[in-house]
């Protein structure tokens, strides 16, 4: 057992921060967790929602990231912060790894929660500001991180509409040639992860650790086969190769971020090595396969 009792998410009102809430308060009677929620006083989801999240166990901070002594008081006795902003709120992230030192929360988890790329690379590079809470942690503060190297989430990515893979419209579009595995994790499955093993395995097993986990492995083409035999008819399916997304971010000057997201999904780089794998460290873990949630 880590030991951690006291929990706070920073975004549990988001896709993950949910997800993750909903399974800590799940194990909270049994572990006897305090689970708190960090959300912006103004104009935050969770804020919105704090009668009702109490009732479900949770104690909500509502905070103003601008006023620190509001997140150190939400902090303060805190063992594991756990980030779960999205894209808008990557750059308060340096902020909270400040404030959580100073409260000297033992683990900080970052908002990773994506694809296992270790090097950013056309229109990606802006994407570093996600590992910056990082090194920040370890080298200023040195203040104990974890971070989770997921995947594709298939229950949010394929329906997407920009990603055009959208299966119930029976007409999709794959990058690449589609025959490039990639690894997909259900969001409730990374939750249950994540709880599992910041609550199970010991600190020095947790401290300045990256998780790889992979729900499962499949390529596009795989995962269209797998509709077609789930709900049979006709489907048509056109590629748009890798040199055309290539040329599009080139147009771009490197601020096509989706297409330069899609190339990383055509050529692999979304795909974890199967030979690093954490998904041992959950005995237990019996995540769904794509084709569950198709
Ligand atoms: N692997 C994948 O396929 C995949 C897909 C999507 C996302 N992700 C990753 O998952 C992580 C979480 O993303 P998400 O999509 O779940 O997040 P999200 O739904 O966009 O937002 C999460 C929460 O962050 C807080 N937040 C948002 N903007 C903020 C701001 N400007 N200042 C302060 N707080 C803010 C909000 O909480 P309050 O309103 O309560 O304050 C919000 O509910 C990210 O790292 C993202 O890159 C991965």
């Amino acid at each position: 057992m880590s030991g951690y009792k006291v929990f706070a998410v920073a975004g549990a009102s988001g896709k993950v921060g949910k997800a993750i809430l909903d399974e800590l308060l799940r194990v909270q009677p049994e572990l006897e967790l305090e689970v708190r929620i960090i959300t912006r006083k103004e104009g935050g989801n969770a804020a919105k929602d704090t009668d009702s999240l109490e009732k479900r166990g949770a104690k909500v901070y509502a905070v103003n990231y601008d006023e620190r002594e509001t997140i150190v008081h939400a902090l303060e006795g805190v063992d594991v912060l756990i980030s779960c902003f999205g894209a808008t709120g990557f750059g308060l992230q340096l902020l909270l790894v400040k404030v959580a030192a100073i409260a000297q929360v033992k683990l900080y988890v970052n908002s990773h929660w994506g694809a296992p790329m270790d090097e950013y690379r056309y229109g990606l590079t802006h994407m570093s500001i996600k590992d910056e809470p990082i090194k920040l942690a370890q080298e200023v503060f040195h203040l104990p991180w974890t971070l989770f190297r997921v995947g594709i989430f298939p229950e949010f990515c394929i329906p997407f509409p920009v990603t055009e893979l959208n299966l119930n419209s029976r007409k999709v579009v794959i990058y690449g040639d589609g025959q490039t595995p990639n690894s997909w994790t259900t969001i409730p499955d990374v939750a249950r992860f994540a709880v599992y093993v910041l609550t199970h395995l010991s600190p020095s097993q947790l401290q300045n650790r990256e998780f790889n986990i992979e729900g499962d492995r499949k390529t596009f083409n795989e995962v269209v086969q797998l509709y077609i035999a789930k709900h049979p008819g006709e489907f048509q399916v056109t590629y748009k190769p890798v040199n055309v997304l290539e040329e599009m971010v080139k147009k771009s000057e490197g601020k096509d971020f989706f297409h330069a997201l899609m190339i990383e999904y055509a050529t692999g780089r979304v795909a974890h090595d199967p030979t690093k794998l954490d998904n041992k460290e959950f005995p237990g873990w019996n995540p769904k396969q794509v084709v569950d949630t198709l």
